[in-house]
């Protein structure tokens, strides 16, 4: 349903994406991302050429967006930009231009925190995903993030545990590294998961009271494993790449879902939600879906809104242009999370 007509101009470029949406009310009118394959290589984000990429796309990634929605700039009430967290060179070069457009077009910019965009995700209008109700409790599982949230209205959050070290993103992305694989490697280990066996290799855990992770621990034991089973098979990993991919994504998923049904618990909280690139990941929304059989309302996003995007970062733009909450052509990007 929407329910205001104000047009949004959204850019988000914390990252290695480089995305606009531009949304009428909450409704997405487009959504255009273009990801930086130069990381591939890498195994991992290179922050300096990620805002080198930032800077040759954000023109055309804008371009493309106002095109397909048929929206014309001189139409935009206002710029919504992500002003952290994230990469302080690839924050810089979205701020710089969502402030540059503010100032030529005349209109308000609105700065927009990245982790409280993957969370209003669910609020984006669309009739492929449901709408929580508040109170509702969010797991956030990104590549920089792990938090476990309680959602109390748009803009009140209560952090009710995170990890203490690596974010679950990061365990599948250096695991994949660890097997040759390119970055990003979540989307692969899920993909070669699908066939493997789930109980085949077993892995560390490391447990902690009440809400917090800790994944270090399980991505070093996961690379001394490799260096064993490969020091006594070259092809070990050739050989069991879906068992090892399918045992290792079960480990991760039951840790997370462990946490979060014991949040559910202990709360008392009926509606349960996961956002971020992570929750992209096939077994955590079987495994989040199957909690609707003990009385747990769940909302998984679709998955255009899991991994970074400009449509999220448009909805709380929406949100705080119905408060009037705008921002000062001054501010700088903050590498770290304010809430
Ligand atoms: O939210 P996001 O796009 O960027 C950050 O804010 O970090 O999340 C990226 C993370 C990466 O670690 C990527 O490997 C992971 O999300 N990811 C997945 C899947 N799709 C993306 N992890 C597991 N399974 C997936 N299907
Ligand atoms: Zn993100």
């Amino acid at each position: 349903m929407q329910i205001n007509n104000s047009i949004i101009l959204a850019i988000e470029s914390s990252c290695d994406d480089t995305s606009c949406a531009v949304l009428k009310g909450n409704v997405v009118l487009s959504n255009f991302t273009a990801n930086q394959a130069i990381h591939q290589q890498y195994g991992g984000v290179v922050p300096e050429l990620a805002s080198r990429d930032h800077q040759k796309n954000i023109v055309p990634v804008v371009h493309k967006a106002l095109d397909e929605s048929g929206v014309k700039l001189s139409e935009v009430s206002a710029i919504a930009v992500t002003r952290g967290p994230g990469l302080m060179g690839s924050l810089l070069v979205g701020l710089n231009f969502a402030k540059s457009l503010s100032l030529s077009l005349g209109i308000p910019l609105i700065e927009v925190d990245h982790m409280q965009a993957h969370v209003l995700a669910h609020f984006i209008s669309d009739s492929a995903q449901r709408i929580p109700p508040f109170p509702f409790l969010c797991l956030t599982v990104s590549g920089g993030h792990t938090q476990l949230i309680k959602v109390l209205d748009h803009f009140k959050f209560e952090l009710m545990g995170q990890t203490i070290d690596d974010a679950v993103g990061e365990a599948f992305d250096k695991a994949a590294k660890v097997m040759g694989l390119p970055y990003p490697g979540g989307p692969l280990i899920d993909k070669f998961a699908q066939k493997g066996d789930t109980h085949r290799f077993k892995f560390s855990d490391t447990k902690l009271p009440a809400y917090d992770f800790s994944f270090s621990g399980i991505k070093t034991s996961f690379l001394y494993f490799i260096q064993k089973e490969t020091a006594k098979d070259q092809d070990f990993i050739k050989n069991n790449l879906q068992d090892i991919c399918a045992s290792y994504q079960h480990h991760l998923i039951q840790i997370l879902v462990r946490k979060s049904k014991l949040l559910l618990h202990e709360t008392g909280i009926k509606h349960f939600a996961i956002s971020g690139g992570v929750s992209a990941n096939s077994e955590l929304r079987t495994q989040v879906k199957a909690l609707e059989l003990q009385g747990i309302q769940t909302y998984i996003p679709k998955f255009e809104y899991c991994t970074d995007n400009a449509a999220m970062i448009g909805i709380v733009g929406y949100y705080k242009f119905l408060k009037q909450e705008f921002s000062s052509l001054g501010i700088s990007p903050l590498t770290r999370q304010v809430f």
